[in-house]
């Protein structure tokens, strides 16, 4: 029988996800905070932080797409900061508050801004690399509500979209960028 060989690291990662590489027989139990709860799993602590939220946790909006750090697919929030979780061991999130798409609007009632934005938008095409794309916008709006163009490419740069919706996407940034103003001027009007 051949036996195939993978031929790139994001290959090798992937068939060491398929064959469960991770489970090492060092497994054991630490607590992650994701989206605002406390999780304890079971797991190698070397185990990448995607792997834990999508199938010790469950949370699968969170998605993979290269496991090298080069798509962005798989960004998730640590702190308020987007990183890639397909390269972040798990034992690095113990005790740092982990925020993934499911929980991008931070408890609020309804959508996040650049959700909503991006369904007025209609940015999505296949939709796979969309909410790697979601949080990034949302950590770059958290820190400069007013990006220019120059700023939204900078923020985007490491998530790849293989539809092609990088006008949309900033389209769409514009657009939340837009309403998270709004609503800051509203609450300050009210006081
Ligand atoms: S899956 Fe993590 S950057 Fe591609
Ligand atoms: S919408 Fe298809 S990869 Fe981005």
């Amino acid at each position: 029988m051949a036996i195939r060989t993978p031929s790139s690291l994001a290959a090798r990662r992937r068939l060491q996800y398929r064959n469960h590489r991770y489970l090492t027989g060092r497994n054991t139990i630490i607590t992650l905070s994701i989206n605002g709860t406390s999780y304890a799993v079971e797991v190698d602590p070397t185990t990448p932080l995607l792997w834990v939220i999508r199938d010790s946790v469950g949370l699968t909006g969170t998605k993979f797409g290269c496991g090298i750090a080069r798509c962005g697919a798989c960004t998730v929030h640590l702190n308020g900061s987007p990183i890639r979780s397909c390269v972040t061991p798990a034992s690095a999130a113990v005790g740092q508050q982990i925020t993934t798409i499911e929980g991008v609007n931070n408890g609020r009632p309804g959508l996040h801004p650049v959700q909503q934005a991006w369904i007025d938008e209609q940015v999505p095409q296949c939709g796979y690399c969309q909410s790697g794309q979601i949080m990034s916008a949302a950590a770059l709006l958290e820190r400069n509500s007013t990006p220019s163009d120059a700023d939204i490419d900078l923020a985007m740069a490491g998530n790849i979209c293989r539809c092609g919706a990088y006008p949309r996407i900033r389209k769409g940034i514009k657009r939340a960028a837009g309403a998270i103003n709004a609503l800051r001027d509203q609450a300050q009007a009210d006081g």
